[in-house]
């Protein structure tokens, strides 16, 4: 059997425990991976491998269709036998192919002896999702390998595979439209069209980029990471800031919930992200965790819409945390502008990395949030940090005050 590959992929045909291949839309990558599967059970008899995405509500969201047509092309059928939802290949093994949704840490354990797992539009898997795959795939020799188009670098799989310490020896190719001998002409119509009329977008879509960062934003990555501490030193006062959403419905906002602290040295530490979806009583249990975990000297809290609400809600659950309540009278994005100015000055430093408190601030711009929904993680973060800097936020005091001692006559002073 033959099978021609890009040279793009070269890199991906030697042994090693990960193998990533990441970029824009038409690269060859679905297909490389099918290939490789295909070759893989033709060379390991009994081999077992699963397929799998975050999110896999049929078989048809599946590679399964891509991989029979492989097997099919390069002519090797009959050494497999096509299931419904499941291929047999040589010497008595499986692909199959699952959702990473519908696992627990219980059933994932059905996976401990497979050989390979090969997670396809990986950028959408989630840490959980990651964290409970790669122990599970255990069996000598066994292997992991993505396939993604890169949304921020944030992404788990991103993260992991092209962050500062990817696992040692994981290999890892970019590939682009312009590296697939066979780009379809259809293909190559679609991208032409968003070439001209998506300027801001075709780099994401068609080059592998990350989505592109807010015009305007008034945060950047480079900010954020020439700041960033893995350690927090000593620490003089913390506090835990919250945005609570409004509604509580199942898949409406989040509630923000931010520690921030004031170093000893006059810097600003970011120091948790433990915003969450919830019930108000979930999001005050949190608070609580929180301020415990922390030491937490006072909890700041917005109250606009809620009224007393709020602070009800946080007194349920308990009685002795110092509430600081603030009033929002401006616009959120002009809120953030004099914080984002600190970040500017060198002033704030995130101790480890918080990827989705800080995808939100790099689309806050000066015109408003350009994300996805409400920007809950940035207003806890704001209140947080107005609390902790109060003289940078509202501006030195235009007045001093001096003690005037008043002459009284008979030879007395008035302090
Ligand atoms: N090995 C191959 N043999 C034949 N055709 C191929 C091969 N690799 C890629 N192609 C052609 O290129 C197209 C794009 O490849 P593929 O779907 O693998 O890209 P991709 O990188 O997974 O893109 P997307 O991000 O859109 O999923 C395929 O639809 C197919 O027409
Ligand atoms: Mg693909």
């Amino acid at each position: 059997m033959q099978i021609e590959t890009p040279r793009v992929f070269l890199p991906l045909l030697e042994p090693s425990r990960y193998k990533g291949a990441f970029g824009g839309r038409g690269s060859g990558k679905s297909h490389f991976f099918a290939e490789l599967i295909v070759e893989w059970c033709l060379r390991h008899r009994g081999a077992r491998i699963v397929c799998i995405r975050e999110v896999q509500k049929s078989l048809k969201e599946s590679a399964k269709r891509l991989i029979e047509d492989k097997i099919n092309a390069l002519g090797v059928a009959k050494h497999f036998d096509v299931l419904r939802d499941e291929i047999k290949t040589p010497g008595g093994g499986v692909i199959l192919f699952q959702g990473m949704q519908d696992h627990t840490s219980e059933t994932i354990k059905s996976l401990e002896g497979f050989h390979v797992a090969w997670g396809e539009e990986a950028q959408t898997l989630s840490s959980r999702s990651l964290e409970m795959l790669r122990p599970t795939i255990r069996a000598p020799g066994s292997e992991l390998w993505f396939s993604w188009n890169p949304r921020n670098a944030s992404d788990p799989v991103d993260a992991l595979l092209r962050g500062p310490e990817p696992p040692p020896g994981a290999l890892v190719v970019r590939a682009n439209y312009s590296d697939n001998p066979w780009f379809p002409s259809e293909l190559e119509g679609e991208r032409a069209f968003d070439e001209r009329t998506k300027p801001d977008r075709y780099a994401h879509i068609w080059l592998g980029e990350y989505e592109p960062v807010a015009i305007g934003a008034i945060w950047d990555r480079l900010v954020l990471h020439r700041n960033r501490r893995a350690e927090a030193p000593p620490i003089k006062r913390i506090v835990v800031s919250v945005d609570p959403a409004v509604s509580s419905e199942a898949g409406s906002d989040e509630h923000g919930i931010v520690v921030t602290g004031l170093g000893e040295d006059a810097r600003g530490y970011v120091l948790e992200d433990a915003s969450l979806k919830g019930t108000p009583s979930q999001w005050a249990h949190r608070v609580s965790v929180m301020v415990d975990k922390w030491q937490a000297d006072a909890v700041v809290i917005e109250r606009n819409q809620g009224g007393d609400m709020v602070r009800h809600t946080l007194e349920s659950v308990r009685r002795d945390l110092r509430i600081i309540e603030v009033v929002a009278t401006r616009g959120k994005h002009v809120r953030a502008e004099p914080i984002s100015a600190l970040y500017h000055l060198d002033r704030v430093s995130h101790v480890g990395t918080h990827a989705r408190l800080e995808d939100q601030m790099c689309q806050m711009t000066a015109s408003g949030f350009e994300g996805e929904g409400s920007p809950d993680r940035v207003d806890a973060l704001v209140w947080g940090l107005t609390e902790l800097f109060p003289k940078v936020i509202r501006g030195p005091e235009k007045t001093v005050k001096r003690e005037i001692d008043i002459f009284q006559g008979e030879g007395s002073w008035m302090a």
